[in-house]
Protein backbone atom coordinates (compact mmCIF):
# COMPACT_ATOMS: atom_id res chain seq x y z
CA UNK A 1 0.00 0.00 0.00
CA UNK A 2 1.35 3.65 -1.05
CA UNK A 3 1.99 5.69 2.08
CA UNK A 4 -0.87 7.73 0.90
CA UNK A 5 -3.39 5.15 1.19
CA UNK A 6 -2.13 4.05 4.48
CA UNK A 7 -2.62 7.17 6.35
CA UNK A 8 -6.16 7.33 4.54
CA UNK A 9 -6.77 3.67 6.28
CA UNK A 10 -5.40 4.83 9.25
CA UNK A 11 -7.90 7.59 9.80
CA UNK A 12 -10.26 5.53 8.81
CA UNK A 13 -9.75 3.46 11.99
CA UNK A 14 -9.06 6.03 13.91
CA UNK A 15 -12.75 7.53 13.06
CA UNK A 16 -13.90 4.15 13.96
CA UNK A 17 -12.79 3.97 17.05
CA UNK A 18 -14.45 7.78 17.85
CA UNK A 19 -17.79 6.38 16.75
CA UNK A 20 -17.63 3.24 18.75
CA UNK A 21 -16.62 5.25 21.70
CA UNK A 22 -19.54 7.64 21.53
CA UNK A 23 -21.89 4.84 20.71
CA UNK A 24 -21.46 3.68 24.28
CA UNK A 25 -24.21 3.58 26.66
CA UNK A 26 -24.34 4.52 30.46
CA UNK A 27 -26.29 4.18 33.12
CA UNK A 28 -26.00 4.50 36.38
CA UNK A 29 -22.71 6.20 35.15
CA UNK A 30 -21.41 2.83 34.31
CA UNK A 31 -20.38 1.97 30.90
CA UNK A 32 -23.37 -0.76 29.75
CA UNK A 33 -23.84 -1.35 26.20
CA UNK A 34 -23.64 0.43 22.74
CA UNK A 35 -26.52 1.63 20.68
CA UNK A 36 -27.55 0.18 17.52
CA UNK A 37 -27.19 3.33 15.52
CA UNK A 38 -26.61 6.98 15.98
CA UNK A 39 -28.13 8.05 12.77
CA UNK A 40 -29.85 11.75 14.00
CA UNK A 41 -31.33 12.24 10.39
CA UNK A 42 -33.96 9.21 10.81
CA UNK A 43 -36.37 8.66 13.51
CA UNK A 44 -34.69 6.28 16.18
CA UNK A 45 -37.13 3.82 16.73
CA UNK A 46 -35.49 1.24 18.88
CA UNK A 47 -31.79 2.09 17.41
CA UNK A 48 -31.30 3.89 20.76
CA UNK A 49 -31.53 0.22 22.19
CA UNK A 50 -28.82 -1.82 23.18
CA UNK A 51 -29.36 -5.11 21.19
CA UNK A 52 -27.75 -8.59 22.56
CA UNK A 53 -26.11 -9.66 19.28
CA UNK A 54 -25.09 -6.38 17.55
CA UNK A 55 -23.23 -5.73 21.25
CA UNK A 56 -21.16 -9.38 20.29
CA UNK A 57 -19.02 -7.57 18.04
CA UNK A 58 -18.70 -4.28 20.33
CA UNK A 59 -18.00 -7.25 23.55
CA UNK A 60 -15.06 -8.67 21.16
CA UNK A 61 -13.31 -5.25 20.73
CA UNK A 62 -13.81 -4.30 24.32
CA UNK A 63 -12.17 -7.29 25.48
CA UNK A 64 -9.38 -7.14 23.19
CA UNK A 65 -8.94 -3.33 23.95
CA UNK A 66 -8.35 -4.58 28.15
CA UNK A 67 -12.05 -2.61 28.46
CA UNK A 68 -13.46 -5.43 30.57
CA UNK A 69 -15.77 -3.10 32.59
CA UNK A 70 -17.82 -2.27 29.83
CA UNK A 71 -18.88 -6.21 29.15
CA UNK A 72 -18.94 -6.93 32.77
CA UNK A 73 -21.33 -4.39 33.31
CA UNK A 74 -23.11 -5.67 30.31
CA UNK A 75 -23.20 -8.84 31.08
CA UNK A 76 -24.40 -8.06 35.28
CA UNK A 77 -27.29 -5.68 33.63
CA UNK A 78 -28.54 -8.11 31.12
CA UNK A 79 -28.90 -11.06 33.62
CA UNK A 80 -30.81 -9.05 35.73
CA UNK A 81 -33.12 -8.54 33.13
CA UNK A 82 -33.76 -12.09 32.80
CA UNK A 83 -37.02 -13.10 34.06
CA UNK A 84 -36.35 -15.88 37.24
CA UNK A 85 -40.06 -17.16 37.64
CA UNK A 86 -42.51 -18.30 35.12
CA UNK A 87 -45.82 -16.56 35.15
CA UNK A 88 -47.68 -19.26 32.87
CA UNK A 89 -49.86 -16.40 31.04
CA UNK A 90 -49.07 -15.22 27.77
CA UNK A 91 -47.82 -12.05 26.75
CA UNK A 92 -44.85 -12.18 29.55
CA UNK A 93 -41.75 -13.50 28.62
CA UNK A 94 -40.43 -16.81 30.26
CA UNK A 95 -38.29 -17.98 32.82
CA UNK A 96 -34.84 -18.09 31.38
CA UNK A 97 -34.88 -15.80 28.08
CA UNK A 98 -32.59 -12.64 27.60
CA UNK A 99 -34.23 -9.54 26.14
CA UNK A 100 -33.43 -8.67 21.89
CA UNK A 101 -32.51 -5.03 23.43
CA UNK A 102 -32.94 -2.53 26.31
CA UNK A 103 -32.70 0.97 27.07
CA UNK A 104 -31.92 3.52 29.40
CA UNK A 105 -35.38 4.86 30.70
CA UNK A 106 -36.11 7.18 33.53
CA UNK A 107 -39.42 7.59 35.48
CA UNK A 108 -39.36 10.42 38.25
CA UNK A 109 -35.87 11.21 37.49
CA UNK A 110 -34.65 7.93 38.38
CA UNK A 111 -32.62 5.73 35.75
CA UNK A 112 -33.93 2.07 34.66
CA UNK A 113 -33.00 -0.19 32.23
CA UNK A 114 -36.64 -1.02 29.70
CA UNK A 115 -36.39 -4.33 28.10
CA UNK A 116 -37.75 -5.44 24.90
CA UNK A 117 -38.39 -9.05 24.96
CA UNK A 118 -40.15 -9.05 21.57
CA UNK A 119 -42.82 -7.36 23.19
CA UNK A 120 -42.80 -4.20 21.57
CA UNK A 121 -40.73 -5.20 18.52
CA UNK A 122 -42.29 -4.90 14.97
CA UNK A 123 -44.22 -7.92 14.34
CA UNK A 124 -43.44 -8.88 18.01
CA UNK A 125 -40.65 -11.42 16.84
CA UNK A 126 -39.39 -13.63 19.76
CA UNK A 127 -35.72 -12.91 20.10
CA UNK A 128 -34.55 -16.60 20.68
CA UNK A 129 -30.85 -15.79 19.40
CA UNK A 130 -29.87 -13.45 22.67
CA UNK A 131 -29.83 -16.20 24.89
CA UNK A 132 -27.45 -17.88 22.87
CA UNK A 133 -25.69 -14.65 21.98
CA UNK A 134 -25.49 -13.67 26.01
CA UNK A 135 -23.39 -17.21 26.72
CA UNK A 136 -21.18 -16.33 24.29
CA UNK A 137 -20.19 -12.78 25.37
CA UNK A 138 -20.13 -14.73 28.69
CA UNK A 139 -17.63 -16.92 27.51
CA UNK A 140 -15.10 -15.19 26.02
CA UNK A 141 -15.34 -12.85 28.55
CA UNK A 142 -13.82 -15.27 30.82
CA UNK A 143 -11.68 -16.51 28.03
CA UNK A 144 -10.16 -12.66 28.06
CA UNK A 145 -9.97 -12.02 31.51
CA UNK A 146 -9.11 -15.69 32.43
CA UNK A 147 -11.33 -15.17 35.46
CA UNK A 148 -13.71 -17.78 35.74
CA UNK A 149 -14.93 -17.24 39.12
CA UNK A 150 -16.65 -14.69 37.77
CA UNK A 151 -19.46 -16.78 35.49
CA UNK A 152 -18.87 -19.49 38.75
CA UNK A 153 -20.80 -16.78 41.02
CA UNK A 154 -24.17 -18.46 41.86
CA UNK A 155 -26.36 -16.19 39.78
CA UNK A 156 -24.34 -16.36 36.78
CA UNK A 157 -24.51 -20.49 37.08
CA UNK A 158 -28.17 -19.67 37.46
CA UNK A 159 -28.34 -17.14 34.40
CA UNK A 160 -26.67 -20.15 31.98
CA UNK A 161 -28.64 -23.08 33.86
CA UNK A 162 -31.95 -21.02 32.89
CA UNK A 163 -31.13 -20.69 29.67
CA UNK A 164 -30.32 -24.24 29.08
CA UNK A 165 -33.88 -25.41 30.52
CA UNK A 166 -34.94 -23.03 27.85
CA UNK A 167 -33.26 -24.86 25.24
CA UNK A 168 -32.85 -28.23 25.96
CA UNK A 169 -36.37 -28.26 27.40
CA UNK A 170 -39.06 -30.72 27.17
CA UNK A 171 -41.06 -30.52 23.66
CA UNK A 172 -43.00 -31.52 21.11
CA UNK A 173 -40.14 -32.82 18.59
CA UNK A 174 -37.23 -35.36 18.42
CA UNK A 175 -34.82 -33.40 16.38
CA UNK A 176 -31.49 -32.57 18.20
CA UNK A 177 -31.58 -28.56 16.28
CA UNK A 178 -34.10 -25.94 18.41
CA UNK A 179 -37.54 -25.66 16.80
CA UNK A 180 -38.10 -21.91 16.19
CA UNK A 181 -40.89 -19.20 14.91
CA UNK A 182 -39.83 -17.07 11.85
CA UNK A 183 -37.59 -13.97 12.41
CA UNK A 184 -36.00 -15.59 15.52
CA UNK A 185 -32.35 -14.12 14.97
CA UNK A 186 -30.78 -11.64 13.02
CA UNK A 187 -33.25 -11.91 10.20
CA UNK A 188 -36.28 -10.81 12.93
CA UNK A 189 -38.74 -10.17 9.91
CA UNK A 190 -40.87 -13.11 8.47
CA UNK A 191 -38.25 -14.32 5.42
CA UNK A 192 -39.29 -18.28 5.31
CA UNK A 193 -37.07 -18.98 7.84
CA UNK A 194 -39.32 -20.94 10.76
CA UNK A 195 -38.66 -24.38 11.60
CA UNK A 196 -35.13 -25.15 12.18
CA UNK A 197 -33.12 -22.08 10.27
CA UNK A 198 -29.55 -22.39 10.23
CA UNK A 199 -28.34 -19.43 12.36
CA UNK A 200 -30.71 -20.47 15.48
CA UNK A 201 -28.53 -23.94 15.14
CA UNK A 202 -24.88 -22.66 15.00
CA UNK A 203 -25.68 -20.15 17.82
CA UNK A 204 -27.45 -23.09 19.56
CA UNK A 205 -24.09 -25.31 19.37
CA UNK A 206 -21.60 -22.56 19.83
CA UNK A 207 -23.67 -21.64 23.60
CA UNK A 208 -23.21 -25.54 24.20
CA UNK A 209 -19.83 -25.40 23.65
CA UNK A 210 -19.62 -22.43 25.74
CA UNK A 211 -22.08 -23.32 29.01
CA UNK A 212 -20.33 -26.69 28.95
CA UNK A 213 -17.18 -24.93 29.55
CA UNK A 214 -18.42 -21.93 32.32
CA UNK A 215 -20.76 -24.90 34.07
CA UNK A 216 -18.67 -28.07 34.49
CA UNK A 217 -16.59 -26.68 37.62
CA UNK A 218 -19.94 -25.66 39.62
CA UNK A 219 -21.11 -29.68 38.49
CA UNK A 220 -24.73 -28.71 37.57
CA UNK A 221 -25.22 -32.40 36.77
CA UNK A 222 -28.13 -32.69 34.81
CA UNK A 223 -27.59 -29.73 32.64
CA UNK A 224 -24.08 -31.22 32.02
CA UNK A 225 -25.49 -34.38 30.85
CA UNK A 226 -27.70 -32.83 28.61
CA UNK A 227 -25.51 -30.63 27.01
CA UNK A 228 -23.02 -34.03 26.56
CA UNK A 229 -26.26 -35.83 24.74
CA UNK A 230 -27.03 -32.87 22.64
CA UNK A 231 -23.92 -32.11 21.07
CA UNK A 232 -22.73 -34.89 18.74
CA UNK A 233 -26.14 -35.67 18.18
CA UNK A 234 -27.10 -31.61 16.78
CA UNK A 235 -23.60 -31.78 15.51
CA UNK A 236 -24.33 -34.98 12.95
CA UNK A 237 -27.81 -33.67 12.37
CA UNK A 238 -26.26 -30.54 10.79
CA UNK A 239 -23.01 -32.06 9.37
CA UNK A 240 -25.41 -34.78 7.37
CA UNK A 241 -28.49 -33.51 6.86
CA UNK A 242 -27.69 -29.82 6.23
CA UNK A 243 -24.72 -30.14 4.04
CA UNK A 244 -24.77 -29.49 0.30
CA UNK A 245 -22.32 -29.93 -2.41
CA UNK A 246 -22.39 -31.32 -5.81
CA UNK A 247 -22.52 -35.03 -4.39
CA UNK A 248 -24.76 -34.02 -1.84
CA UNK A 249 -27.19 -32.51 -4.90
CA UNK A 250 -26.81 -35.69 -7.33
CA UNK A 251 -28.20 -38.03 -4.24
CA UNK A 252 -30.74 -35.70 -3.11
CA UNK A 253 -31.91 -35.22 -7.16
CA UNK A 254 -32.20 -38.86 -7.56
CA UNK A 255 -34.04 -39.11 -4.11
CA UNK A 256 -36.82 -41.67 -3.93
CA UNK A 257 -40.27 -40.23 -1.84
CA UNK A 258 -42.67 -41.48 0.21
CA UNK A 259 -39.95 -43.80 2.44
CA UNK A 260 -41.33 -44.97 5.48
CA UNK A 261 -39.96 -46.52 8.56
CA UNK A 262 -36.13 -46.59 10.03
CA UNK A 263 -34.05 -47.29 6.98
CA UNK A 264 -35.73 -44.50 4.92
CA UNK A 265 -32.48 -42.81 3.16
CA UNK A 266 -34.90 -39.25 2.53
CA UNK A 267 -35.91 -38.63 5.68
CA UNK A 268 -36.93 -35.53 5.39
CA UNK A 269 -38.67 -36.38 2.06
CA UNK A 270 -37.44 -34.05 -0.07
CA UNK A 271 -38.52 -33.56 -3.37
CA UNK A 272 -36.07 -32.64 -5.78
CA UNK A 273 -38.61 -30.14 -7.94
CA UNK A 274 -39.17 -27.95 -4.47
CA UNK A 275 -35.11 -26.91 -4.56
CA UNK A 276 -33.20 -25.03 -7.76
CA UNK A 277 -31.35 -27.95 -8.77
CA UNK A 278 -30.67 -26.83 -11.84
CA UNK A 279 -29.14 -23.69 -10.69
CA UNK A 280 -27.33 -25.27 -7.99
CA UNK A 281 -25.54 -27.73 -10.32
CA UNK A 282 -24.29 -24.38 -12.19
CA UNK A 283 -23.65 -22.57 -9.13
CA UNK A 284 -21.69 -25.04 -6.69
CA UNK A 285 -17.97 -25.69 -7.95
CA UNK A 286 -16.45 -28.90 -7.85
CA UNK A 287 -14.78 -28.32 -4.09
CA UNK A 288 -17.10 -25.87 -2.53
CA UNK A 289 -20.11 -26.96 -0.35
CA UNK A 290 -22.22 -25.07 2.13
CA UNK A 291 -25.07 -25.72 4.75
CA UNK A 292 -28.56 -25.45 3.75
CA UNK A 293 -31.04 -22.37 5.33
CA UNK A 294 -33.33 -25.05 6.97
CA UNK A 295 -34.14 -28.31 6.89
CA UNK A 296 -37.48 -29.93 7.99
CA UNK A 297 -40.70 -31.85 6.81
CA UNK A 298 -40.40 -31.91 2.96
CA UNK A 299 -38.22 -28.78 3.26
CA UNK A 300 -34.68 -28.32 2.44
CA UNK A 301 -34.07 -24.30 2.08
CA UNK A 302 -31.07 -24.19 -0.17
CA UNK A 303 -30.54 -20.45 0.43
CA UNK A 304 -26.73 -19.26 1.43
CA UNK A 305 -26.92 -18.26 4.77
CA UNK A 306 -23.64 -16.32 5.49
CA UNK A 307 -24.07 -16.03 9.48
CA UNK A 308 -25.02 -19.59 10.27
CA UNK A 309 -22.31 -21.05 7.87
CA UNK A 310 -19.00 -18.98 8.82
CA UNK A 311 -19.85 -19.39 12.60
CA UNK A 312 -20.17 -23.27 11.82
CA UNK A 313 -16.74 -22.70 10.60
CA UNK A 314 -16.09 -20.24 13.86
CA UNK A 315 -17.05 -22.99 16.26
CA UNK A 316 -16.38 -26.38 14.87
CA UNK A 317 -19.87 -27.13 14.18
CA UNK A 318 -18.76 -28.09 10.31
CA UNK A 319 -15.85 -30.86 9.71
CA UNK A 320 -12.60 -29.61 8.64
CA UNK A 321 -13.36 -30.23 5.55
CA UNK A 322 -16.43 -28.70 5.03
CA UNK A 323 -15.19 -25.60 6.32
CA UNK A 324 -13.00 -25.59 3.63
CA UNK A 325 -15.50 -26.46 1.22
CA UNK A 326 -17.83 -23.20 2.25
CA UNK A 327 -14.80 -21.28 1.70
CA UNK A 328 -14.29 -22.95 -1.55
CA UNK A 329 -17.42 -21.57 -2.51
CA UNK A 330 -17.04 -17.99 -1.18
CA UNK A 331 -14.34 -17.32 -3.39
CA UNK A 332 -15.43 -18.95 -6.44
CA UNK A 333 -18.85 -16.85 -5.68
CA UNK A 334 -17.17 -14.34 -4.64
CA UNK A 335 -19.38 -11.77 -7.01
CA UNK A 336 -23.01 -13.36 -5.83
CA UNK A 337 -21.82 -13.03 -2.19
CA UNK A 338 -19.33 -10.46 -1.48
CA UNK A 339 -19.74 -8.39 -4.85
CA UNK A 340 -19.09 -4.86 -4.02
CA UNK A 341 -19.50 -4.78 -0.17
CA UNK A 342 -18.84 -8.02 2.05
CA UNK A 343 -21.04 -9.59 2.43
CA UNK A 344 -24.68 -10.55 1.76
CA UNK A 345 -27.05 -11.69 4.83
CA UNK A 346 -27.95 -14.38 2.37
CA UNK A 347 -28.43 -15.95 -1.48
CA UNK A 348 -30.65 -15.32 -3.45
CA UNK A 349 -32.90 -13.24 -3.25
CA UNK A 350 -36.51 -14.50 -2.97
CA UNK A 351 -38.75 -12.76 -5.58
CA UNK A 352 -42.00 -12.68 -7.64
CA UNK A 353 -44.63 -15.61 -5.56
CA UNK A 354 -41.90 -16.39 -3.11
CA UNK A 355 -41.17 -12.92 -2.23
CA UNK A 356 -45.14 -12.51 -1.49
CA UNK A 357 -45.80 -15.24 0.19
CA UNK A 358 -42.72 -15.89 2.69
CA UNK A 359 -42.42 -12.04 3.22
CA UNK A 360 -45.93 -11.45 3.26
CA UNK A 361 -45.65 -8.55 0.84
CA UNK A 362 -42.68 -6.65 3.52
CA UNK A 363 -41.72 -3.41 1.52
CA UNK A 364 -38.46 -3.09 3.21
CA UNK A 365 -37.35 -7.03 2.14
CA UNK A 366 -37.85 -6.64 -1.52
CA UNK A 367 -35.13 -8.70 -3.53
CA UNK A 368 -31.73 -7.82 -3.10
CA UNK A 369 -32.37 -5.34 -0.02
CA UNK A 370 -32.27 -5.74 3.91
CA UNK A 371 -32.61 -9.22 5.18
CA UNK A 372 -33.76 -10.80 1.53
CA UNK A 373 -30.22 -11.28 0.18
CA UNK A 374 -29.02 -7.23 0.85
CA UNK A 375 -25.27 -6.80 1.97
CA UNK A 376 -24.69 -6.26 5.49
CA UNK A 377 -20.81 -4.70 6.35
CA UNK A 378 -20.88 -6.72 9.81
CA UNK A 379 -20.35 -9.69 8.01
CA UNK A 380 -17.03 -8.96 7.62
CA UNK A 381 -15.96 -9.88 11.06
CA UNK A 382 -17.14 -13.50 10.75
CA UNK A 383 -15.80 -13.49 7.42
CA UNK A 384 -12.71 -12.67 8.09
CA UNK A 385 -13.02 -14.82 11.41
CA UNK A 386 -14.00 -17.72 8.85
CA UNK A 387 -11.13 -17.44 6.74
CA UNK A 388 -8.64 -17.47 9.31
CA UNK A 389 -9.44 -20.29 11.47
CA UNK A 390 -9.32 -21.82 7.71
CA UNK A 391 -6.12 -19.87 6.86
CA UNK A 392 -7.65 -18.08 3.67
CA UNK A 393 -6.40 -14.64 5.29
CA UNK A 394 -6.22 -13.70 1.89
CA UNK A 395 -9.76 -13.61 1.31
CA UNK A 396 -10.46 -11.36 4.76
CA UNK A 397 -8.02 -9.19 3.18
CA UNK A 398 -8.97 -8.64 0.42
CA UNK A 399 -12.79 -8.08 1.56
CA UNK A 400 -11.79 -5.81 4.00
CA UNK A 401 -10.17 -3.99 1.39
CA UNK A 402 -13.31 -3.59 -0.42
CA UNK A 403 -15.27 -1.94 2.42
CA UNK A 404 -12.86 -0.02 3.97
CA UNK A 405 -12.88 3.31 2.05
CA UNK A 406 -16.31 2.93 1.38
CA UNK A 407 -17.59 2.21 4.40
CA UNK A 408 -16.21 5.70 5.19
CA UNK A 409 -17.42 7.14 2.46
CA UNK A 410 -20.88 6.15 2.90
CA UNK A 411 -21.03 7.17 7.08
CA UNK A 412 -21.08 3.31 7.76
CA UNK A 413 -24.42 2.14 6.68
CA UNK A 414 -26.48 -0.33 8.45
CA UNK A 415 -27.00 -2.73 4.94
CA UNK A 416 -26.25 -2.30 1.29
CA UNK A 417 -28.83 -3.38 -1.39
CA UNK A 418 -28.98 -4.62 -4.52
CA UNK A 419 -27.43 -7.63 -6.51
CA UNK A 420 -23.99 -6.77 -5.75
CA UNK A 421 -24.16 -4.51 -3.31
CA UNK A 422 -23.78 -1.45 -4.99
CA UNK A 423 -26.34 0.84 -2.76
CA UNK A 424 -27.05 1.78 0.10
CA UNK A 425 -29.76 0.40 1.63
CA UNK A 426 -32.90 1.90 0.63
CA UNK A 427 -33.91 2.49 4.50
CA UNK A 428 -30.51 1.70 6.05
CA UNK A 429 -29.29 3.60 8.94
CA UNK A 430 -26.07 5.17 8.96
CA UNK A 431 -23.57 5.03 11.94
CA UNK A 432 -24.88 1.66 12.74
CA UNK A 433 -22.12 0.66 15.58
CA UNK A 434 -22.46 -2.93 14.12
CA UNK A 435 -20.86 -1.90 10.79
CA UNK A 436 -18.38 -0.27 12.61
CA UNK A 437 -17.42 -2.65 14.73
CA UNK A 438 -18.11 -5.69 12.15
CA UNK A 439 -15.00 -3.60 10.63
CA UNK A 440 -12.98 -2.71 13.97
CA UNK A 441 -12.46 -6.12 14.87
CA UNK A 442 -12.42 -7.83 11.16
CA UNK A 443 -9.05 -5.51 11.15
CA UNK A 444 -8.22 -6.82 14.56
CA UNK A 445 -8.20 -10.49 13.68
CA UNK A 446 -6.32 -10.17 11.04
CA UNK A 447 -3.55 -7.97 12.70
CA UNK A 448 -3.59 -11.04 15.64
CA UNK A 449 -4.85 -14.00 14.46
CA UNK A 450 -5.01 -15.25 18.64
CA UNK A 451 -7.92 -13.11 19.45
CA UNK A 452 -10.16 -15.92 17.57
CA UNK A 453 -9.48 -17.77 20.20
CA UNK A 454 -12.43 -15.61 22.30
CA UNK A 455 -15.29 -16.62 20.20
CA UNK A 456 -13.57 -20.02 18.44
CA UNK A 457 -14.34 -23.86 19.30
CA UNK A 458 -12.04 -26.59 18.47
CA UNK A 459 -13.48 -29.74 17.09
CA UNK A 460 -15.70 -31.52 19.64
CA UNK A 461 -13.93 -34.16 21.54
CA UNK A 462 -16.74 -35.68 23.63
CA UNK A 463 -14.44 -37.85 25.39
CA UNK A 464 -12.56 -35.04 26.93
CA UNK A 465 -15.70 -32.57 27.07
CA UNK A 466 -16.07 -34.46 31.25
CA UNK A 467 -12.74 -32.38 31.96
CA UNK A 468 -13.20 -29.43 29.92
CA UNK A 469 -12.86 -26.14 31.93
CA UNK A 470 -9.68 -25.34 30.21
CA UNK A 471 -10.32 -21.51 29.63
C1 LIG B 1 -31.80 -4.79 12.12
C2 LIG B 1 -31.32 -6.20 12.12
C3 LIG B 1 -31.20 -6.77 13.50
C4 LIG B 1 -30.45 -5.82 14.39
C5 LIG B 1 -31.17 -4.49 14.46
C6 LIG B 1 -30.43 -3.44 15.24
O1 LIG B 1 -33.14 -4.68 12.04
O2 LIG B 1 -32.12 -7.04 11.35
O3 LIG B 1 -30.57 -8.01 13.43
O4 LIG B 1 -30.28 -6.35 15.66
O5 LIG B 1 -31.34 -3.97 13.15
O6 LIG B 1 -29.23 -3.13 14.63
Amino acid sequence: MQREELVIVDNIEKQAWKLLEDAIIYYQDRPVGTVAASDRSQSALNYDHCFIRDFAPSALLFLIKGRYDIVRNFLEETLKLQPQEQLFDAYTPNKGLIPASFKVAFTNEQEYLEADFGEQAIARVTPVDSCLWWIIILHAYVKATKDLNFALQPEFQQGIALIMELCLATRFDMSPTLLVPDGACMIHRRLGIYGYPLEIQVLFYTALRAARQLLICAGDEEIVIGIDKRLPLLQNHIRHHYWIDMQRLNAIYRFKGEEYGEKAINQFNIYADSIPYADLAIWLPKHGGYLAGNVGPSQLDTRFFSLGNLMAIISSLASEQQSQAIMNLIEAQWEDLVGTMPMKICFPALEKEEYRIFTGCDPKNIPWSYHNAGNWPVLLWFLTAAAQKTGRKKLAQTAIEIAQTRLFEDEWPEYYDGTKGALVGKAARRYQTWTITGFLLAKELIRNPNYLELCSFEEFDGENASQACDL
